[in-house]
């Protein structure tokens, strides 16, 4: 009997089908969920998971899934799969690292300049019908805050990160940074997290979410940075704190933020975020160009079709398990 995948979504039909010559595939509906109880003899029988960043797979979800032998996310996070119960069952995990390190950084620096400069703030007033004759230019009108010859603190300094300081080098800002491996990188003065917030002018936030990331940038230290900077986070939301960044908005400590990624996605609409005219925000598309999404599923194909030939995954985010054997 050939293996079966459970493919969480939709993808493209060539895909499928390279993927179908080495397993049986069923796919899930757009609107069903790994977890749902109504799956559980499906979750039972399959060897292998694609999945997106969107399916939670805990140990709820593991619990019957008895055959399992893979999972491969169409993601370079993992923070929705619990690593640790898989590699306990000596189960491989892959991700899709390095291709969505350019248009990722390219998203953090774009939000960058768009919270610096006004940009959808501007674009609305106008849409809004509020650029008026008597408002047409005045040399107070709409000012933003410079990026060339600013600071920009860079937390995390990992392909994304080191992306983002090559952007802004360019931009001829200064650059600092922090990281929890403490990686060094020329050209980006690294300090401690404390120093980084209170002197960066914008303050990119590119670590994976963890239990020693999550909640990293809170209200205490949102409240030590820089008055007037700049919060981007293009990384995972819950590493920041949302409403502290809302009230920090709010009484005028920070300037702007701009986001990617959210504490809840979609973020709702009720969320305070929304309501601060300073905040740009998009819908999770750090890496959401054509090429890129089609290399990362190009790489969770190849991770899903080596393991299916039980070959270790060419990207895999705990290789102990093909030590551990
Ligand atoms: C996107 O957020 C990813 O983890 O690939």
């Amino acid at each position: 009997m050939p293996n079966t995948v459970l493919v969480t979504q939709s993808l493209p039909d060539q895909y499928l089908d390279s993927l179908a010559e080495h397993a049986e595939l069923d796919v899930l509906e757009a609107d069903q969920h790994l977890s749902d109880s109504a799956l559980a003899m499906r979750r039972a029988a399959c060897h292998g998971v694609v999945c997106t960043l969107t399916d939670t797979i805990d140990r709820d979800v593991l619990q019957d899934m008895e055959n399992l032998e893979f999972v491969s996310s169409v993601s370079v996070g993992v923070d929705h799969i619990d690593v640790s119960a898989l590699s306990a069952r000596g189960i491989a995990v892959g991700n899709t690292p390095g291709v969505l390190v350019d248009t990722t950084a390219d998203t953090a620096f774009a939000l960058l300049l768009a919270a610096a400069r006004r940009i959808a703030e501007g674009d609305r007033y106008i849409r809004d019908g509020k650029w008026t004759a008597s408002k047409r230019w005045t040399p107070d009108f709409f000012l933003g805050k410079d990026v060339s010859g600013s600071t920009l603190g860079i937390v995390g300094l990992g392909p994304i990160g080191q992306a983002m300081a090559q952007r802004a080098a360019g931009f001829g800002m200064t650059l600092a940074s922090w990281t929890p491996s403490g990686r060094e990188v020329t050209g980006v003065r690294s300090m401690p997290l404390e120093e980084l917030l209170a002197t960066s002018d914008f303050v990119s936030v590119h670590v994976a979410l963890s239990d020693t990331t999550r909640n990293l940038i809170d209200g205490a230290r949102i409240a030590t940075m820089k008055p007037g900077a700049v919060l981007i986070n293009t990384a995972r939301g819950g590493i920041v704190d949302e409403s502290a960044v809302a009230a920090a908005l709010d009484d005028g400590h920070l300037f702007a933020a701009g986001l990617d990624v959210f504490e809840e996605e979609p973020v709702p609409a009720d969320s305070p975020l929304l309501k601060h005219p300073r905040v740009v925000v998009v819908p999770h598309i750090g890496s959401a160009t054509a090429s890129t999404r089609r290399k990362m599923v190009d790489l969770a194909v190849a991770n899903a079709v080596a393991a299916l030939r039980g070959e270790p995954m060419p990207y895999c985010v705990n290789p102990e398990v093909y030590t551990s054997l």
